[in-house]
């Protein structure tokens, strides 16, 4: 096994650093959401180092981007690594960003290096759903999972469809964003745990396994406005009340689980004002497992406690199912490289699952596809404290470079 690069670990950081600074909200965490202006400002910054490295860069119809070696070759099958760029709003400094400035180390380290297979690295664009509500855009589009129509469908808070940031892609363009996965011979990502098991057990280096699959809807629950102090309590069809219950609901029936999780992460009431009943309230709800049937039956059992609920206080609740994905088992034959590569560099480690969905999982189902983590202090991620060990940092991008440079026979 080629083993003999190493990663300017000292570079890294200060890319990491320098990104950091690309927010929309300075002091309060990361905010960088795709096609905006700081998302704009990341990617000229990566763009800069890769020429620097002689690497051709190309963009697709979606902003996904592949940088290439300058040593590729066309008939070479493809090595790709990456992450995403945007982030989550007030979020972390390393969710994504990591993977993408951890294979830019990778390409500078074998800037230099005889290739026998192409390496690339990858930018996937909307991985965070941030912008338009479905997680992993980017890469649903590569996989063709999303093609023309669902432009048109996903629109961002202004009501602005995604299509229109785009600049109305032709259906030639969509197509091309398509990857020929017979060209692919491996895609890893590297990236930060975002919870707490690495951390607790002191281990350095998760190699992932499955990826838990998820399910999201949004609910819609129409009451009736009226007096907050001249309507008594037994008159009212309070919307707000209804989503508190039926949130509740929700927790009580995948709380004791042990595994699935249910989350609503945004929630707003009209007409927002202290003294009028809620005639409106609006959620998002997500269950995530590794076992798709139990997301299905909790999500099942979630809808019709909600319909119950709502029937009971007299609201009417509409659900509309906005995203799903499926639990993902990665590359067996990967996880054995790694579990291998880890012992020999003698690098405590175990073989774990993902609660966080990445880009890794749509690809998964069409290429050998690894995923490499570290660990993140206090298990915090989506958050402005979201934060990992400068060696620990250093030691994954160091791995990510020892197996790209074994699957890309780097000399
Ligand atoms: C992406 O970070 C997700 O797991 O929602
Ligand atoms: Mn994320
Ligand atoms: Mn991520």
């Amino acid at each position: 096994m080629a083993q003999l690069m190493k990663i300017d670990g000292k570079r890294l950081l200060q890319d990491l650093l320098v990104l950091r600074d690309f927010t929309d909200t300075p002091g309060s965490g990361v905010t960088r959401f795709s096609y905006g202006t700081q998302d704009k400002k990341a990617r000229e910054y990566l763009f800069e180092q890769a020429k620097a490295l002689g690497c051709r860069i190309e963009t697709d119809a979606l902003k996904n981007v592949r940088i290439h070696m300058p040593q590729n070759k066309p008939e070479c099958k493809r090595v790709v690594i990456g992450s995403h760029v945007d982030t989550v709003r007030n979020g972390g400094w390393l969710d994504g960003i990591y993977g993408v400035t951890g294979g830019l180390a990778v390409l500078r380290a074998l800037k230099d290096c005889q290739l026998n297979r192409n390496l690339e690295l990858v930018i996937f664009a909307e991985e965070e759903g941030s912008n338009f509500g479905s997680t992993m855009t980017g890469s649903k589009f590569i996989i063709g999972s999303y093609s023309g129509p669902d432009l048109d469908k996903l629109k961002n808070d202004q009501g602005v469809s995604l299509r229109t940031i785009l600049g109305d892609p032709s259906p030639t363009e969509l197509e091309a964003v398509q990857w020929d996965f017979a060209q692919i011979e491996a895609m890893l990502e590297l990236h930060i745990e975002q919870g707490p098991v690495l951390e607790r057990k002191g281990l350095p280096l998760g190699i992932v396994d499955v990826i838990f699959g998820m399910q999201v809807i949004e609910v819609e629950i129409k009451g009736v406005g009226n007096h907050a102090g001249a309507t008594p309590m037994v008159d009212r069809k309070d919307a707000l009340c209804a989503a508190a219950q039926c949130i509740l609901a929700a927790e009580e029936m995948v709380g004791p689980d042990g595994t699935s999780v249910v989350t609503v992460g945004r929630i707003h009431a009209e007409p927002d004002c202290s003294n009028v009943i809620p005639e409106k309230a609006w959620f998002t709800l997500e269950v995530r497992d590794r076992d798709n049937k139990k997301i299905q039956t909790y999500m099942e059992h979630i809808i019709a406690a909600f319909k119950e609920i709502c029937s009971q206080r007299g609201v009417d609740c509409q659900i509309t199912r906005t995203s799903s994905s499926k639990p993902l088992s990665l590359d067996t034959g990967l996880i054995e490289t790694m579990k291998g590569l880890a012992e020999k560099k003698r690098i405590p480690h175990q073989v774990m699952d993902s609660g966080a969905v990445h880009d890794a999982c749509m690809i998964a189902n069409h290429a050998r596809t690894g995923m490499i983590f570290v660990p993140s202090i206090g298990g915090r991620s989506h958050v402005p404290e979201e934060d990992t060990k400068k060696e620990d940092l250093i030691l994954g991008a160091q791995f990510l470079l020892d197996l790209a440079s074994d699957l890309t026979g780097a000399k």
